[in-house]
């Protein structure tokens, strides 16, 4: 879908395709905005007669859909409440987007023009967002429902301010759809060679990309990641990704560390199988990381920043790692792995390590399809965030709340730490029943070295059964706006 935005201008009559208006709340029902006005004569009366006829109150995405108006040369009109003029903002805009496009995308439709007058920007980059479809395996039109919609044209008060902001969104779309795309891919398509291959691509974008095979893991001492990989015919890889956009060029990078299961079968400690065929997006942490960077190089972030994913497939076979097996890791602690299904961890654990112990950097931020039991907290609204750093929280909390990514705090401390203490290594990789999630966190801390660091358990955000304004039910891409717009907020120069 191409996305025009263009100033407003008053006459609409050749505008074709579907026209979409605008009206907000007024003392007495609606007011439509006064460009609408001009739609007068005998289209202005058909608006009127629909929008009396079905009760419209201009409330926010409420619509009244018109159809062969005559006198213009568009097909349909569609009449669209954004409720309280002074409560809509750029977030409001975004899933008035997003609902406009829903409504419109199957209706055989191929242009659409918003008089959009403000927030055109937020606005488009809400219908791009919610356009989106993983539909490259159908194969017959009847499967596939393509969108008839082309081109979405937004007429606003600002064009040259607002291409100027579209131009950055629409590089963070870039970056969710990549996200999204790699979520959705199954575990025969994208396994760790496949998925270092296309981080490769990105090298186009300016982005330095560095990939670490099984030798130099071993090399480094990460037994803690390869034992995941040990029971799998795909290689285990870790792809570092550099993006040096600060003036000063040594500046001490900000990190994104990212959990890559691209399959999580549970190893020995097999999985059941019902939902099995879920845990395709045991890599999602692993995607946003890679999705912000992508944002990040798209959009040239003045900002110097290191992504790192632990690419790995979690399998049972005759070599697989055992219940009970004691590993090293690059920090040189040891650990009991009791369970192979809690393999996230000891991923990011040498991920971590690593990457602290190289770059040295401000802070790392870990996102990861953690656990279960982050589903059982905080279900599928909010991620749970763990962090030794206040500032650092406070400052990803509000990034969250920026972009509708939201995050929630949970606590960690020492009572919970001792609770992943081994009876024959420095630890074990699971800690009980209780606050697995909290667990879970305990043992990344192990491996942050008192850097700065945020854990986000996005097992709950990364996949959705349902649709929302801004996606497609499925892959969310969750992590990449929100881990740009930390940067963009914080970190830029
Ligand atoms: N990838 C899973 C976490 C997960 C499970 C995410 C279900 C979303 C839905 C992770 O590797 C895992 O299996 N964790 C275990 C840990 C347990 C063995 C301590 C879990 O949560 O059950
Ligand atoms: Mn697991
Ligand atoms: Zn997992």
């Amino acid at each position: 879908m191409k996305i025009n935005i263009i100033e407003f201008t008053e006459d609409h009559s050749n505008v074709e395709g579907a026209l979409v208006i605008f009206a907000f709340k007024g003392d007495e029902g609606y007011i439509l905005p006064p460009p609408s006005e001009k739609l007068d004569g005998q289209v202005g009366g058909a608006i009127s007669k629909a929008a009396y006829g079905s009760d419209f109150k201009a409330k926010f995405g409420q619509m009244v859909e018109i159809m062969a108006p005559t006198g213009i040369a568009a097909s349909r009109l569609l009449l669209v409440g954004i409720g309280d003029a002074e409560k809509f903002d750029g977030g409001q805009a975004e899933k008035i987007g997003g609902k406009i496009i829903v409504k419109l995308m199957h209706s055989g439709e191929k242009k659409v023009t918003l008089l959009s007058r403000k927030f055109a920007a937020a606005g488009a980059f809400g219908a791009l967002l919610r356009h989106y479809k993983f539909d490259k395996y159908y194969t017959t039109e009847k499967n596939i429902k393509k969108s008839s919609v082309e081109t979405l044209t937004m007429m606003t008060e600002d064009a040259k301010q607002a291409n100027k902001e579209f131009a950055d969104l629409e590089k963070i779309a870039d970056g969710v759809i990549m996200a999204r795309d790699l979520v959705s891919e199954p575990g025969n398509v994208l396994y760790p060679e496949s998925y270092a291959e296309q981080i490769k691509e990105m090298t186009n974008l300016g982005l330095e990309i560095e990939v670490l095979d099984e030798d130099a893991m071993e090399e480094l001492g990460m037994e803690a990641i390869l034992g995941v990989g040990q029971g799998s015919s795909s290689q285990t890889l870790m792809v570092i990704m550099k993006w040096n956009g600060s003036k000063n060029k040594k500046e001490q990078p900000v990190a994104l560390v990212g959990k890559g299961v691209t399959f999580d079968t549970g190893g020995i400690s097999l999985k059941p199988g019902a939902g099995m065929e879920d845990m395709k997006f045991d890599m999602g942490g692993s995607a946003a990381v890679v999705g912000a960077m992508k944002a990040i190089a798209g959009r040239k972030a003045k900002a110097n920043v290191i992504g790192v994913v632990g690419l790995v497939e979690n399998m049972p076979s005759g070599t697989a790692q055992r219940p009970g097996d004691v590993v090293s890791s690059m920090s040189g602690q040891t650990i009991e792995v009791i369970n192979t299904d809690a393999e996230g961890r000891l991923v990011l654990a040498d991920c971590l390590w690593y990457c602290q112990d190289k770059y040295k950097p401000k802070f790392m931020i870990d996102l990861a399809t953690l656990t279960g039991a982050m589903l059982v907290a905080l279900g599928q609204e909010y991620a749970g965030i763990f962090s030794n750093d206040d500032a650092l929280s406070e400052q990803l909390t509000a990034a969250g709340q920026a972009v509708d990514e939201p995050v929630w705090r949970l606590p960690i401390g020492d009572g919970y730490d001792k609770l992943i203490n081994s009876d024959i290594a420095d630890m074990k990789n699971v800690g009980g029943r209780y606050a697995g999630s909290i667990t879970a966190a305990q043992f990344l801390e192990r491996f942050v070295n008192k850097t700065p660091w945020v854990h986000i358990d996005i097992a709950g955000t990364a996949w959705k059964q349902k649709p929302s304004d801004v996606a497609a039910k499925g892959a969310t891409g969750y992590g990449v706006r929100l881990l740009d717009r930390l940067i963009k907020d914080n970190y830029e120069d």
